[in-house]
């Protein structure tokens, strides 16, 4: 076993038999493991990896481990580990630093601490890794991760890294940020970016998985219900179609007005915040942004509506306003805290605002995450061949990965697609018809 520091390792035992139930339906990352444990490809190589510590997580954390590779986990979340997960993992040689429940201290202490085996790669979800090793790269001594970053690393650490990984939206927003001002010191693969991902994952993957998190913390009936989804991407998109299809009346609140457009075409209702706010049961935010709800939001809002966040950071829901607004405050369950407003109004608040199909369900279908998966396996193996080759840049993993993702995933599913004749390759390349 290395280093670890996990809830309760005696745990392990439950967290192998779910590991091995995600792994039955990971058929395209269970391929590529069996591959790699015979070429061993990641020998010498070391990755830090910040991200949700789920079953799913752990095939690939393992598929990495039986590639070669030492490999470093920290949750990149608070509240989404699953505890037996992370005990399993720690008997089974990964350095895991994760338990539900951890305090913000405890957070960035346990990204540092990953980020000390002097990583040649880092895997990130939502960019807390990367950004906390270039804030103590470029001396940016600003906020709680800089401020535990710095007591346990040096500003050397980041001159190992040959390269990363980033497999969320918000992530990637946080790099293209840094690469913009020319602060990027190594080259990043958006993962999130890749067809396969974020047309499963973001959408089919975040849709059902919210619904089900609403479902299991709340038990409410969505038949009959106004669900007002605030985002129109990939997420908000798979979460509006989901409660759609669950019986429930289903607002979309968005700020592009091309995605609004197609969300009004959809057959959604398309309105503002400020409207929706009068109208909704139950509201979800999916935007990557802050203060999505505020409180001018919760004002209007009705007695009973709840509150549920499935973006990346606990910033769309205002917490700050929900506070100063109420008077009384109780826990219904360990997800949901019910808001008592001065005018006796409830407002019911999910999984404290983190991203709810994490926290108050077990995140994505296993089959779904597969694809994500397979991705960042790939990307991984990009990066420990040609990371040389690369600029300090965000790249994306390249269209024939994207296909070669989709037909393993076809091929273990058995749909049959259809191939091109040469008749019709040189006719979809003439122009002269
Ligand atoms: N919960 C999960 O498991 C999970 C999975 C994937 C992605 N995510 C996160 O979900 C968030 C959304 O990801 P995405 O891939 O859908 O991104 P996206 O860029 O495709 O969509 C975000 C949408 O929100 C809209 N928006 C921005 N500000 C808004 C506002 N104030 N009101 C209404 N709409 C607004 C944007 O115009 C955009 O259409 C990100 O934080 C991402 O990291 C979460």
């Amino acid at each position: 076993m290395g280093e670890y520091k996990v809830r309760d390792v005696s745990l392990a035992d439950k967290g192998k038999i779910a590991v091995e139930w995600a792994q039955a339906q990971m058929h395209v990352l269970s391929r590529l493991r069996a591959r790699l444990s015979k070429e061993k490809p990641l020998r010498g190589v070391r990755v830090a990896a910040c991200m949700h510590v789920t079953k799913e997580t752990a095939v690939l954390m393992l598929t990495l481990r039986d590639a070669g590779a030492e490999v470093a986990l920290a949750a990149s979340n608070p509240l989404s580990t699953q505890d037996h997960v992370a005990a399993y993992l720690a008997t089974e040689g990964i350095h895991v630093y994760a338990w539900r429940g951890m305090s913000p201290q405890e957070y960035f202490t346990a990204i540092a601490t990953a980020a000390s085996i002097s990583p040649t790669i880092t895997m990130d979800d939502g960019g807390d890794l990367t950004v906390m090793l270039h804030k103590i790269a470029h001396g940016v001594q600003e906020g709680l991760d800089y401020e535990i970053g710095s007591k346990l690393l040096s500003p050397e650490v980041v001159k190992g890294v040959r390269g990363g990984t980033e497999e969320t939206t918000t992530g990637v927003i946080r790099l293209k940020a840094l690469e913009r001002e020319g602060r990027l010191l190594y080259p990043v693969i958006a993962v999130n970016d890749s067809r396969t991902k974020y047309l499963f994952d973001n959408r089919f993957g975040t849709g059902q998985s919210t619904i089900d998190g609403i479902m299991r913390a709340t038990n409410i009936l969505l038949a009959g219900k106004t669900v007002v989804v605030a985002g129109y991407g990939w997420v908000g998109r798979g979460i509006a179609w989901r409660a759609r299809g669950m019986g429930a009346r289903v607002v979309v609140v968005e700020t592009d007005p091309v995605k609004a457009l197609e969300a009004y075409y959809e057959g959604f209702y398309v309105t503002d915040m400020i409207s929706a706010a009068a109208m909704g049961d139950v509201f979800i935010t999916a935007t990557g942004n802050v203060n999505v709800i505020r409180r001018e939001h919760m004002e209007r809002m009705k007695d009973g509506a709840i509150l549920a966040n499935s973006g990346h950071f606990n910033v769309e829901i205002s917490l700050k306003d929900l506070e100063d607004l109420a008077i009384g405050k109780r826990r219904i369950n360990e997800v949901v805290e019910e808001y008592t407003l001065r005018d006796g109004r409830r407002l019911y608040l999910l999984a404290e605002g983190r991203l709810v199909n994490l926290v108050a369900a077990e995140g994505h279908p296993s089959e779904v995450m597969d694809l994500s998966f397979a991705n960042q396996a790939l990307a991984v193996l990009l990066l420990a061949r040609k990371a040389e080759k690369l600029r300090a840049k965000v790249y994306r993993l390249p269209r024939s990965i994207d296909d070669k993702v989709a037909r393993l995933k076809l091929e273990a599913l058995g749909v049959r697609i259809e191939k091109l004749t040469e008749e019709q390759k040189k006719y979809l390349m003439s122009w002269s018809i």
